[in-house]
């Protein structure tokens, strides 16, 4: 068998950065990478061609009686801007205590090096296992997955499995797996305010006309109420009621509130009533500013009434949340709100449904659950509980990963989610690492999932 961590670092030598055009090469390099290492595990490997960047699609069929995994993976990751923060050179992997540091180490070559490689040993001792394995590696997932939708409903005939099985979520430490059952959805648009034609003298003209920076800042300003919750008029309505199972699983957490604040270096939290900050994560929508610009940003003082104002808006969404329902609420407010003395121009972009699988023996599980599904859940749960000693949570993410919602609706499958990277991770930020002790327990993990659902 390969060694899974000298594997990782030829792939993180491959810059794959999706959003940057100047990364071309290293977007084909890790994907030739890819399928290089699952044809050499004998699957049938197809490149699929896209807008932007092919998606992986390599199949080991057999017997339509076998049971049929879809593994999920992204190859691209994040830009790994500001270079001058790194301990060393982002593309450029390095072991150093006991970790693997590089760009998309944890975010996602190193959680799907862990589903390769414990695929690839398990084939190894068991060349004619009775299991059907998809791997669906894609490399567009930091931009919003564009191309992933139309893949799904072309392919739809070759993607006939019991359910999808991925890494790409987090757990809160290293001895305590979550097995994640929730991903927030997303709503982003940006808002672009105009007040004059062009920027102005403020003496000349300043006290005539509104400052689109300031109408920008009112409207921001009115998109929250004091205590934290969202002021938009119907936001909340569709919000699933928290399990009481669900509540009692995040009391297992093992984080304490002052942990987590310090490990975010804030004073206080700042989140609605009723609700904890690891609740409010997880339970909750938000709608943050992810940018805002405008007007002079240079040295010194600038005397100018700027033309324009810029803001960037997420809405993390949670289920029964549709991205279409909010992103109505969301436009309606920014109509209602900015006075009629400027004009404005709100800009879509993309979105992403929330997801929500239930796992076995819980009291909302639903009663058809698919028995191959529910037998993965419970192979993962003996699993973790004996390769890290303690048994999974069942946690949802407060985090995306906008796909999972279109295959449910799409091929009707749900996600088993292992999540794998941690806090110290500094995912999507300079620095990025992946642990390599979760590492080697997640292929153990992994291995064995794959085992049991083949009857081994
Ligand atoms: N792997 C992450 C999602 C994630 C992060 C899940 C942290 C759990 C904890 C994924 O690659 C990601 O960053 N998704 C983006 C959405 C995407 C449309 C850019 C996100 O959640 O912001
Ligand atoms: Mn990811």
């Amino acid at each position: 068998m390969f060694d899974p961590v000298e594997r990782l670092k030829e792939f993180v030598r491959h810059p794959s950065v999706s959003t940057d055009s100047k990364y071309q090469d290293g977007m084909r390099g890790a994907q030739e990478f890819v399928s290089g290492l699952l044809r050499s595990l004998g699957f049938a490997v197809e490149v699929v061609k896209t807008n932007l960047h092919p998606i992986i699609l390599a199949q080991r069929a057999g017997d339509p009686s076998w049971p049929h995994v879809i593994v999920y993976g992204h190859y691209d990751v994040q830009p790994p801007d500001p270079l001058d923060l790194w301990k060393s050179p982002p593309f450029e992997p390095t072991e150093r205590d006991g970790r693997l540091w590089g760009r998309g180490a944890a975010d996602n070559k190193g959680p799907l090096m862990v589903h390769i490689a414990a695929v690839g040993r398990l084939l190894e001792r068991n060349p004619r296992l009775p299991l059907r394995i998809t791997f669906l590696i894609e490399g567009e997932e930091e931009t919003g997955s564009p191309s992933f939708l139309p893949f799904l409903e072309k392919y739809q005939h070759r993607l006939n499995a019991d359910f999808v099985f991925l890494s790409d979520t987090g757990i809160p430490r290293e001895d305590q797996v979550v097995i994640t059952c929730g991903l927030r959805g997303l709503v982003l648009c940006d808002v672009e305010v105009t007040g004059a034609k062009s920027d102005l003298h403020s003496g000349l003209h300043g006290g005539v006309l509104r400052n689109p920076i300031q109408a920008l800042a009112e409207l921001c300003a009115s998109l929250h109420t004091p205590d934290g919750r969202v002021n938009i008029p119907g936001f909340y309505n569709d919000v699933l009621e928290v399990e009481p199972w669900e509540r009692a699983e995040l009391s297992k957490l093992g984080t304490t509130e002052a942990e987590y604040r310090s490990f975010l270096g804030i004073p206080a939290f700042h989140v609605p009533p009723g609700y904890t900050p690891f609740e409010a994560i997880r339970f909750l929508p938000t709608l943050e500013f992810n940018g805002i610009s405008g007007g002079y940003q240079g040295e010194g003082s600038k005397t100018v009434i700027p033309s324009k104002a810029f803001v960037k808006i997420s809405c993390r969404l949670v289920p029964n949340q549709t991205p279409a329902k909010i992103r109505l609420l969301l436009y309606a407010a920014i109509r209602e709100r900015l006075p009629k003395d400027v004009t404005f121009r709100i800009i879509d972009q993309h979105e992403a449904t929330p997801y929500i699988v239930v796992p076995p023996d819980r009291s909302n599980t639903p009663k058809d659950q698919p028995a191959r599904l529910a037998t993965a859940f419970r192979a993962i749960d003996a699993a973790v509980t004996e390769v890290f000693g303690r048994p999974p949570l069942y946690l949802r993410e407060g985090g995306s990963v906008p796909i999972i919602a279109d295959i449910k609706r799409v091929l009707g499958l749900d996600s088993v989610l292992l999540g794998l990277f941690l806090p110290e991770d500094n995912l999507h930020a300079p620095n990025e690492s992946f642990n390599l002790r979760v590492m080697q327990k997640g292929i153990a993990v992994s291995e064995r999932m794959f085992a049991t659902l083949a009857g081994k």
